[in-house]
């Protein structure tokens, strides 16, 4: 029924514009979406874009769908504990994922496998069975603790594309940036899209 799916996770770094855009850019080219959000993410977003998003999970899925005109079952939100949904077992989980953004509180976690929570296991789920993770962290400076998480996870297998946009296409506006993150993620999910000009272009 859809193109493909994905699991798209959110945690407490800074940044929820580059997972505003990311989302509405699956949704446009009709991926299926499942979205977890950490307690932070929540706490961020309306921090940073002032959208207060539903607690409850069945009314963030109504929300959703309104607010993107989603397809049904397009975006399925799920909460931390949702233990018995495809994400948290190898056998029915997405084989890609992307943490956008990814605190480097999670970072650690997942460099760990700590899975104490469904973000942290839907990612070792797509470690365990060799999928494809992408995280975004952000962070400046990064300690020595971060980048050796990073380098851990590198050589697990995962992307590691922190959310830093290049200026070579000039961009003029906030959303220029944002655009420029989701082409690159979408590049690497091998997921065709015209969102703004390439190299060269
Ligand atoms: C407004 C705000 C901005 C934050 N920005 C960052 C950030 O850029 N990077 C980061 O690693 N943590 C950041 N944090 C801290 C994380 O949210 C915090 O470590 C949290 O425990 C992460 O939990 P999570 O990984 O479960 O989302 C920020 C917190 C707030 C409230």
């Amino acid at each position: 029924m859809f193109k493909s799916k994905v699991t798209l996770a959110v945690t407490g770094a800074s940044g929820s514009g580059y997972f505003l855009r990311l989302l509405k850019s699956l949704i446009d080219v009709d991926v299926q979406i499942y979205l977890l959000l950490s307690d932070a993410a929540k706490i961020v977003l309306k921090t940073e874009e002032n959208e207060a998003w539903p607690e409850d999970v069945d009314e963030l899925n109504f929300f959703l769908a309104d607010k993107y005109q989603s397809k049904e079952k397009q975006v399925i939100a799920l909460t931390a504990k949702d233990w018995f949904s495809p994400v948290a077992s190898g056998s029915s989980a997405p084989d890609k994922m992307i943490i956008c953004p990814c605190s480097c509180g999670t970072m650690a976690s997942l460099a760990q496998g700590l899975s104490n929570n469904l973000i942290e296991r839907s990612a070792d789920v797509i470690l365990k069975e060799r999928g494809q993770l992408i995280i975004m962290p952000r962070e400046t400076p990064f300690s020595t603790v971060h980048l050796r998480n990073m380098l851990t996870l590198s050589e697990l297998g995962v992307t590691v594309m922190p959310l830093a946009p290049g200026f070579y296409h000039q961009p003029k506006t906030i959303a220029d940036l944002h655009d420029f993150m989701t082409a690159r993620v979408m590049d690497h999910l091998k997921i065709s899209h015209n969102i703004g000009k390439r190299w060269c272009e």
